[in-house]
């Protein structure tokens, strides 16, 4: 297995370690075995038995009992059974294998990933918040430890086209660009300028690659499972762990088998295969987990088709998505001109693919056969609705029967088979003299699709039917969109070909009602300009008579190759010694920080509640996108954004809370700085999957900065979790949810315990009531030892910064 392949075209001196994944496994597959001969060799006699409560434990022939808190683990997790491919690639960048705890769902993994990917809007804030690149000069590295990559993606707004726009961008972000450039050629990180494309697309085309694994600071970071690296979206602070030669925790996932059987054809798209997923397991079902597609229908499916299903797997909470190696990967990594890769990934397919009988923990099958199409929303990408029942969903719920735009792209939906698909569809209804009834916009993933689609044609369809292709970048899809056609709390839906789709996220707009679906049902679906129509069985009025689609068609591959177009890539200079980081100290875009306070157990006694949130809690609404990424380099200014999305149950208003202070309802940023400034810490009460949606390291910055600190809600997103915990808050979770119903914003609370903090041992909240009287409710957390030490530093990075002094 040891050969000498590179990563990528672009970066001659990092190689693929395909030999560190064989050996991890056959030492994690051998301490099986080494067990099992523990065992015998110290004569026990084994006996499985069942305690009262049903639990499985062990006899030894001295009548010890071993509980299946020590044996079961070991013997079921130590990797005597056959592995997925989720195991394999993970346990295959294990730190250290032989010494490891490994048990699925469970213990903490200590990861060494191959390389770090970074958007604009995190990547800006976690160099400045930790100045991570000054401390790898401090510690004496010259640049980053593993390869890195920062992409100019999430600041440009979509106004007028492409060109424009991008040009726009660079006048108005000049700042932020300046400061992510020269930091890139100081520390030897690889460079994306704007208007090079959206973060995944680029990765996809250039550094994934089979068995590979990385971490990114955008929660869509698993695209990348589309080429079978494991690929997942990480906060700021755990990519300045790994950039800082840092090993990466992660939970030990648990792994869900999607059994894929049948053929992907006609109208269904890979897309449907995600929203459907999205249906079964809802926006919490893969916390947790690695979801693991398999079965003979993944070879229907092309690469790129594999990523837009691993993409959006971000929706449904999981750790990442991942699909086997095959031929379909082989031939986008040839069409990318990375031959050398897909020889390699041949040749170590062992490796790159599941083992036979290898067990799943939950395991669901779709027959892509009778895959229909669906649509999904509005407001959450888990409600799904297969296209047939959709026209009565749409009348039976009010939903605005107008569609006002349909936006095809995003780094979910860019490929050129995407775009091939669209543009047969857009074809049909031009030579059917079918105009478009709805506004419609096409964002490329990538410089290099969007040169591709011109050279070959789809783009000049698009622009025949009044489309507007937009910068290579994320626009509307974070709400970067400057949509003049509807007014704000104007009822309106749109159709979008994108992966997110909460209330507001792509125009600001909480009436908007946003649909996600695939591009070629948004390009269908623009003809009619009406969301109870259905391409595939309905008809449209023609110049010559009644239209009807044919299913889609398009080539997965340019046929005649890629055309690269502009080149936006800045590759780090050989001599980065005379590079000096832009950073203008008068900057309200840029801020340079003081760390955190270290604990201090006077914060958690007698504190108030600032808000008790109602229902959904995203990370949008903790720190909304849109006008706000501006400030994202600059976290006070940012702090203004602070729960302002959150609704508060004592009046089902957003941005809207009682101030015990001023004693009247105000903004909840406002009323934050108040109880800051005053001395007073508080804590934010919430509901089920609080913080679900992106990695964004600022709901978890600006609760700390404005003087939160612990998160008491029913469950967490993972993200968020480990995020909060970076920044030295302390995000809790009630033992019993039903205990959310016993706090009120007007209580006074106590967190009683953390003298004594360790991990696996519950805290305590004492909560006094204005009538004099008191509960306690106890609380769960899932510190380990590393993170309670995080916790005692006041930040991961306060921790990090003093054991390298
Ligand atoms: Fe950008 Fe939207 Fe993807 S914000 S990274 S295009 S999910």
């Amino acid at each position: 297995a040891s050969q000498k392949v590179t990563m990528s075209n672009l970066e001659s001196d990092k190689f693929i370690n395909y030999q560190r994944i064989e050996d991890n496994l056959k030492i994690v597959r051998d301490r099986c075995v080494f067990f099992i001969l523990l065992i015998k060799s110290l004569k026990f006699r084994l006996r499985l038995s069942l305690d009262q409560s049903g639990a499985i434990y062990f006899y030894t022939s001295r009548s010890m009992r071993l509980y299946n808190a020590l044996i079961v683990p070991l013997l079921f997790s130590s990797l005597g059974h056959p592995l997925t491919l989720a195991e394999k690639v993970v346990y295959g960048h294990l730190d250290d294998a032989k010494n490891q705890d490994i048990q699925r769902g469970t213990s903490y993994l200590k990861l060494r990933p191959d390389r770090v990917a970074c958007q604009d809007a995190t990547a800006q804030a976690s160099h400045i918040r930790y100045m991570a690149l000054l401390q790898f000069m401090s510690a004496g590295l010259p640049s980053v430890a593993v390869p890195t990559t920062v992409h100019c993606d999430h600041l440009i707004e979509a106004q007028k086209g492409g060109v424009a726009d991008l040009a726009r961008a660079n006048d108005i972000n000049k700042e932020v660009y300046n400061f992510l450039s020269t930091c890139s050629q100081k520390y030897n990180i690889g460079f994306w300028k704007p208007g090079s494309g959206i973060i995944h697309q680029i990765i996809l085309e250039n550094y994934a690659f089979p068995g590979g694994m990385m971490i990114g600071t955008d929660s869509h970071t698993p695209n990348a499972g589309g080429l079978g690296m494991v690929a997942v979206g990480v906060g700021g602070a755990d990519a300045v762990d790994v950039m800082a030669d840092i090993p990466w925790e992660l939970k030990c996932p648990k792994v869900i088998g999607i059994k894929l059987t049948g053929k992907l054809s006609g109208w269904a798209s890979p897309k449907d295969v995600i929203l459907k997923v999205a249906g079964i397991l809802t926006v919490k079902g893969g916390t947790g987990a690695i979801v693991e597609y398999f079965g003979p229908g993944v070879d229907s499916i092309s690469c790129t088709g594999m990523a837009t299903i691993c993409n959006m797997g971000a929706e449904i909470g999981a750790t990442t998505s991942l699909f086997p190696y095959n031929n379909r990967m082989a031939d986008y990594l040839r069409a990318t001109k990375r031959e050398n890769i897909a020889a390699y990934a041949d040749a170590f397919k062992h490796n790159l693919t599941p083992d036979a009988g290898a067990k799943y923990d939950q395991v669901i099958e779709i027959d892509l056969n009778t895959l229909e199409p669906y649509v999904n929303g509005p407001f959450t990408p888990d409600l799904a609705t297969p296209l047939s029942q959709f026209k009565d969903a749409v009348i039976k719920n009010g939903w605005p029967k107008e569609m006002k735009v349909g936006l095809i792209g995003s780094c979910t939906n860019s490929s050129y088979e995407d775009m091939s698909r669209s543009a047969s569809l857009a074809q049909q209804a031009l030579d059917a003299g079918v105009p478009a009834k709805a506004m419609f916009t096409i964002t490329p993933g990538s410089e290099q699709i969007r040169a591709t689609i011109e050279r070959d044609g789809q783009a000049a369809v698009f622009d025949k039917i009044g489309g507007v292709v937009l910068a290579n970048a994320c626009g509307p899809c974070i709400g970067q969109w400057d949509r003049q056609d509807v007014k704000k709390g104007e009822r309106n839906s749109i159709l979008i070909s994108y992966n997110r789709n909460f209330t507001g996220r792509n125009d600001a707009n909480p009436a908007t009602h946003a649909f996600v679906t695939s591009p070629e049902l948004v390009t269908a679906m623009v003809f009619a300009g009406d969301l109870t129509f259905n391409p595939m069985t309905d008809t449209l009025q023609g110049s010559n008579g009644p239209f009807k689609f044919q299913p889609p068609n398009g080539a997965e591959l340019p046929p005649r190759g890629f055309d690269a177009g502009v080149d936006t890539y800045q590759a780090p200079p050989a001599d980065r010694s005379k590079v000096v980081v832009d950073v203008a100290p008068t900057s309200n875009r840029l801020q340079l920080l003081t760390p955190f306070n270290k604990y201090d157990a006077k914060n958690y006694k007698d504190i108030d509640v600032l808000i008790k949130v109602k229902g959904k809690c995203t990370t949008d609404h903790i720190s909304m996108a849109g006008p706000w990424l501006k400030f994202r380099g600059h976290l006070d200014n940012i702090s203004n954004n602070m729960l302002i999305g959150a609704v508060n149950i004592a009046n089902d208003q957003a941005n809207s809370i009682y101030n015990k202070l001023t004693k009247q309802f105000e903004a909840v940023p406002k009323t934050a700085r108040d109880y800051k400034a005053a001395g007073k810490p508080w804590v934010v009460i919430g509901d089920e999957n609080y913080g679900e949606g992106s990695s964004r390291e600022h709901a978890a910055l600006e609760v700390r900065h404005l003087g939160g600190v612990a998160v008491i809600v029913k469950s967490f997103a993972r993200i968020h979790e480990t995020n909060l915990k970076k920044q030295g808050m302390l995000p809790l979770t009630f033992a019993d949810p039903k205990d959310y119903d016993k706090i009120n914003p007007e209580d006074i609370v106590s967190i009683q315990g953390l003298e004594s903090f360790a991990p696996g041992v519950p805290l305590n909240l004492h909560v006094a009531k204005p009538d004099g009287k008191s509960v306690d409710i106890k609380l769960n957390h899932t510190f380990n030892e590393g993170q309670i030490g995080w916790f005692k530093a006041g930040s991961a990075l306060n921790l990090m910064a003093a054991a390298a002094k």
